[in-house]
């Protein structure tokens, strides 16, 4: 038995009657506690489910966490102090433990250190002892040394305090899970703030915090809680001027130009067949063109001579038989004809050389089309030649339009800047172009009325380049320099239920591929939490078998691309959740770290009893009983598994969802006005604004 242990005999309460890897059985002694335990220099409960007793063996002590607690009878009793056996067999009550094993606590240098897993199990006989206060908050307190933030306390070790290490807990995504009103976003809100104060003591005078988070708060409950912790900015759906609440609050914007081709097909609901390859055409045109000047006049036709060229390359490609005029297919006939008109309507908008360059383009087309005139509905077989004089005629206007590349700068996913309304209005061009204007009629509509919808336009449009460049909107939403620590808060509450998924999804990939950038560009990761409250919503587990594009599942995508690899970027989750079982697998599968609150709902405890090692089966069974506040703490962040009563935070501080008073307010000591007018009227106005 290791030295260093050996003082601790006197605290012997037991010996170990049997062994298992899950499970190991105490005999207790005869006059071991019955209640309270005095003998390790603090009083704490003993024997109690949850309490921890030491098993001294040769490379220090295990740990183990009480289970269990009984009486069984025998015929005779067994401890060498009862010398009474020699008169009647009576039955006699023994007391016992069942312990669940969960780590190794050493002794260096005077000083305790917790080792995770359990190498070496001890034999039938070891005595086993109650761990002295020293020895208890070794390990409930995280020895590690930046284990520096002060969560809470534990109840089952004589309130010792509980830390843990930031880079432990943020790093490596951390789920808090429980049912509605257990107390999950206070823990996250008192999470952020702890930590936050912590570092604010550790900074050197005169330095500024470099902290990031972003809160994705669907119920508006987190934004006035951090003012004065760092600087706070938060973003939601302005209903007007005049209900302009704090200072710190922006327009929520997360501009259309932003989203990419699939987050473009969901809200579009674009098929992936007719719609999804047009769309990604337009997509990668208009971008093209927001990159170069904006007064430049001879950005739409530019952009339209490439669409044709690169329209008519196509036709080339696919070599006679798609030229050769069979009706009802897609007719080069057609194209031209449209082409011709929509060149028609540039010639108004420009002059001079570009305008003659346009006209020969034109008159290339006019005369194919008088060679081969359109017969009733179809058009006779065109060949080659006909393209590749056309073809010629465009590549004779670089010299006056630039070069005619299309596939050079952005691509269709890039956020590079571009108006609504060129969105539409080359999106018509090219369907018109393509001849399938009628596939596309329902496709039409819905991005009309979404993109003209004044309270979603209020969200993702921007007209011009300046109004919020992405490097503006990065610091805005993720942080900049001057940020004394960052947080923003994203209220989604008054967000159209329309766009809701695509915008969260958005600003997600957004925030992930900035971080990716970040890394590329600096060699270093930028530390930064994304939390995620009511994560059910946005994180659902969805239909993989579908190759249907919708947002939900764009939205869950984004957030296990983060979860798989955001670590490696910098970049954390920390979820919160009152259904466990709805959640996204693989985000759950890839969290380390887990606050429990009380979970009544057998489904959500059986979800959260598969993802935790199976020999902490017992102190999960805690948890449809476990009281606001109190949370079980375990994974990565935590050394071993504990039951932790939260630091209590300010009514200030608390997120705002407080129980709703029905009693208080039934008898008048609550007031409770009603107006509905001034609420009839905001809402009213909010959808002509
Ligand atoms: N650490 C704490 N300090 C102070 N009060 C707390 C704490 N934890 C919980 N509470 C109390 O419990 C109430 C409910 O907590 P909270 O709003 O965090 O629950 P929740 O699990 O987020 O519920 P929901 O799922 O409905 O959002 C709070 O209003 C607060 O009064
Ligand atoms: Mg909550």
């Amino acid at each position: 038995m290791n030295k260093e242990f050996e003082h601790i005999r006197n605290q012997t309460i037991g010996t170990v009657e049997s062994v298992s890897p899950r499970e190991i059985k105490v005999l207790l002694e005869a006059n071991a506690p019955q209640n309270t335990a005095i003998n390790t220099g603090i009083p704490q409960l003993f024997p109690r489910v949850n309490g921890f007793v030491l098993i001294p063996n040769e490379s220090g002590a295990l740990i183990g966490m009480i289970s269990w607690v009984g009486i069984e009878y025998f015929q005779y009793p067994k401890t060498k102090k009862f010398k009474d056996y020699d008169l009647i067999d009576l039955p006699f009550p023994l007391r016992k433990l069942s312990i669940s094993p969960l780590g190794i606590l050493k002794e260096e240098n005077r000083q305790f250190e917790i080792e995770r897993g359990v190498y070496s199990y001890p034999s039938v006989g070891d005595p086993v002892v109650i761990p002295n206060q020293e020895q208890l908050r070794a390990i409930v307190q995280n020895k590690d040394i930046n284990a520096k933030v002060k969560i809470g306390v534990s109840p089952m070790a004589a309130n010792a305090p509980v830390y843990i290490n930031p880079d432990r807990f943020f790093g490596r995504h951390t789920a808090v899970l429980g049912n509605t009103g257990s107390g999950k976003s206070c823990t996250v809100a008192g999470l952020l703030r702890w930590s936050l104060e912590e570092a604010k003591n550790e900074l050197e005078k005169g330095m500024k915090l470099n902290s990031r988070f972003i809160i994705l708060d669907p119920n508006d409950e987190y934004s006035d809680i951090f003012n004065g912790l760092s600087n706070v900015r938060c973003f939601q759906v302005k209903l007007n001027e005049a209900s302009e609440p704090h200072d710190h609050t922006f327009q929520l914007k997360v501009p259309s130009w932003m989203w990419n081709s699939y987050e473009w097909s969901s809200i579009a609901q674009a098929s992936s067949k007719t719609h999804r390859p047009l769309l990604r055409r337009v997509l990668r045109e208009i971008r093209f063109g927001g990159r170069l000047d904006e007064n430049d006049t001879l950005i739409k036709p530019r952009r339209f001579i490439v669409s044709i060229l690169v329209t008519l390359r196509n036709y080339e490609r696919q070599g006679i038989n798609a030229i050769a005029g069979f009706p009802g297919k897609q007719n080069l006939g057609e194209t031209l004809e449209s082409a011709k008109s929509s060149l028609s309507s540039f010639l108004e908008i420009i002059d001079g050389e570009p305008k003659e360059k346009i006209n020969t383009i034109i008159n290339a087309i006019e005369a194919v089309l008088r060679r081969r005139p359109r017969k009733g509905d179809y058009f006779p077989a065109f060949d080659l030649n006909d393209l590749q004089e056309i073809i010629t005629a465009i590549e004779a206007s670089q010299g006056v339009f630039g070069e005619l590349k299309s596939y050079q700068g952005p691509d269709e996913d890039s956020p590079v800047f571009f108006a609504n309304e060129d969105f539409i209005s080359h999106l018509e061009r090219l369907a018109q172009e393509n001849n399938a204007q009628q596939f596309m009629d329902f496709f039409m509509m819905r991005v009309k009325s979404i993109l003209t919808d004044l309270r979603i336009a209020s969200v993702i449009e921007t007209k011009t380049k300046d109004e919020i460049p992405l490097n503006r909107w990065l610091d805005e939403y993720i942080g900049n320099n001057e940020d004394d620590g960052s947080i923003s808060i994203i209220d989604l509450s008054l967000l159209p239920s329309e766009i809701l998924f695509v915008i969260v999804s958005v600003l997600t990939r957004i925030i992930f591929e900035a971080h990716q950038r970040y890394r590329r560009k600096n060699g270093k990761v930028l530390p930064t939490t994304l939390v995620v409250e009511e994560a059910h919503n946005f994180i659902k587990r969805y239909d993989s078998d579908t190759d249907e594009i919708t947002a939900n599942k764009l939205c869950c995508q984004s957030f296990e691309k983060i979860a798989k690899e955001g670590r490696k970027f910098g970049l954390g989750l920390l979820i919160s959740s009152q259904r466990p079982s709805e959640l996204s697998q693989t985000v759950l599968s890839q969290c380390n770290t887990f606050i429990l609150h009380r979970i009544v709902n057998d489904r959500d405890q059986e979800m959260v009893k598969k993802l935790v090692p199976d020999n902490l089966g017992s102190i999960l069974n805690e948890l449809p009983i476990l009281p606001t506040k109190k949370a079980i703490i375990l994974g990565w962040a935590a050394p071993i598994p504990l039951i932790v009563e939260m630091n209590t935070l300010e009514k200030k501080d608390c997120p705002r969802s407080k129980d709703p008073e029905f009693w208080d307010v039934w008898t008048g000591k609550e007031e409770r006005n009603i107006n509905w007018k001034d609420i009839s009227d905001e809402w009213q106005k909010e959808n002509n604004i």
